[in-house]
């Protein structure tokens, strides 16, 4: 073991990664006085269930039994990590690595900065170490390419691992500081690794595309690993200027885009597309849309009130509604979502902060879609 200054185990311990700014957001979800913020856009919890990581809005990706590791160099952080993970590494299990800071992949983030360049130095060291003194080891390894180009994974799609690898991840938090985890990661739905490409990072720029939107849906997109067909009629409320229904019309999908203001020229003369200028509140499509896309201005639970009212007249099969607040602190309104949804659970939906989501969070589903696959 090289001569590490410190090394923290908490047994049953899970660092989860949020957005910067939104600490609180996450703990208030987690069990009361069972977390805590650890640096910026990341929290430590204890004793966590693992089935309900993947029910949190506010957490991005996680590090099971995460370790605080501390050294004065990026060679002795590097080799604590060849020394910590190679006994589980040794399972046979191929496995895969990064390390990173928290706001690696934020869209635009700069707290980490001056960590990058050792970040690098370490993923180098670490790479050498275990090259030459590992190399049955290494032979195990998938990089992150890899792994994404590997479409029975179908990470690129849904960003969930669906078969068991080892995962061994380092976020460093400081010169000197580091959280180390390394773990099983299980099909489906508990691991969610954060060394892919993250999803918002896999949307392409359409020039065509009239806001910024267009970007957000396309994440809802990538989280389902599905989007509207030529099949399918959405019904856009809130649409102008049109980046939603950009979304969806270039799909193939027809949409009903009701806003008073106006849609891009593009859009509102695209043969799919029909304006409607009617109030989004009391709005009501002929016969049951196939998506209502929903991303009007309004109070949170006004918001809430059009899904509840779409739900409860069976108006859509499936739907993404964003959800706006002011300010960072939308604890209240999470137990009235949760109170809205509850006769709904058989729909698995789905409450998230995206990447692209500020003051917003995003509910979707697809539970009652044909087996419409994504094509972004
Ligand atoms: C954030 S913008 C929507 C952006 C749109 N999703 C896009 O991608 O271009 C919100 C829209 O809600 C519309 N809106 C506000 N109140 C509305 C209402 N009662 N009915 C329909 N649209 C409304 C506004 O006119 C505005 O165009």
């Amino acid at each position: 073991m090289p001569c590490l200054e410190r090394i923290s185990k908490m047994n049953d311990s899970i660092v989860f990664g949020c957005a910067q700014g939104w600490e609180d957001s996450l703990i208030a979800e987690l069990p009361k006085a069972a977390a805590q913020c650890l640096a910026p856009g990341l929290v430590l919890a204890h004793k966590i269930n693992s089935s309900s990581w993947d029910n949190l809005i506010f957490a991005r990706e996680w590090m099971p039994e995460a370790q605080l590791i501390q050294a004065d160099s990026a060679n002795k952080l590097a080799s604590a990590c060849v020394d910590l993970w190679t006994p589980k590494l040794r399972q046979g299990l191929p496995w895969t690595w990064r390390w990173q800071t928290p706001d690696s992949w934020e869209e635009k983030a700069d707290y980490y900065k001056n960590l990058a360049s050792r970040v690098r130095l370490i993923q180098r060291i670490f790479q050498e170490q275990m090259r030459s003194f590992f190399p049955g080891l290494w032979k195990k390894h998938l990089g992150a390419e890899k792994l994404s180009n590997d479409k029975s994974q179908n990470a690129m799609h849904s960003g969930y691992l669906s078969d068991c690898i080892i995962v061994a991840q380092g976020v460093l938090i400081d010169k000197d500081k580091a959280w180390v985890s390394i773990s099983t990661s299980k099909p489906q739905n508990t691991h969610k690794p954060p060394f892919f490409k993250p999803l918002w990072q896999q949307i392409h720029a359409d020039q065509q595309a009239p806001c910024r939107s267009y970007y957000k849906l396309e994440e809802v997109w990538l989280e389902l690993g599905q989007a509207p067909t030529e099949q399918d009629t959405c019904v856009d409320l809130g649409a102008a200027p049109g980046g939603w229904t950009w979304s969806a019309l270039k799909r193939g999908s027809k949409v009903i885009a009701v806003d008073a203001a106006a849609l891009a020229p593009h859009i509102q003369k695209h043969r799919n597309c029909t304006h409607c200028i009617e109030n989004g509140y009391t709005f009501t499509p002929q016969q049951p849309a196939d998506w209502l896309l929903c991303d009007i201005i309004a109070r949170p639970l006004a918001s809430l009130g059009i899904l509840e009212r779409w739900l409860a007249q069976g108006l859509c099969h499936n739907f993404v509604v964003a959800i706006k607040f002011r300010g960072k602190d939308p604890s209240s309104l999470l137990p009235k979502i949760a109170e809205v949804l509850k006769p709904y659970q058989h729909l698995n939906i789905r409450v998230r902060h995206l990447y692209y989501n500020h003051n917003e969070i995003t509910i979707f589903s697809n539970a009652q879609s044909s087996n419409a696959k994504i094509s972004v």
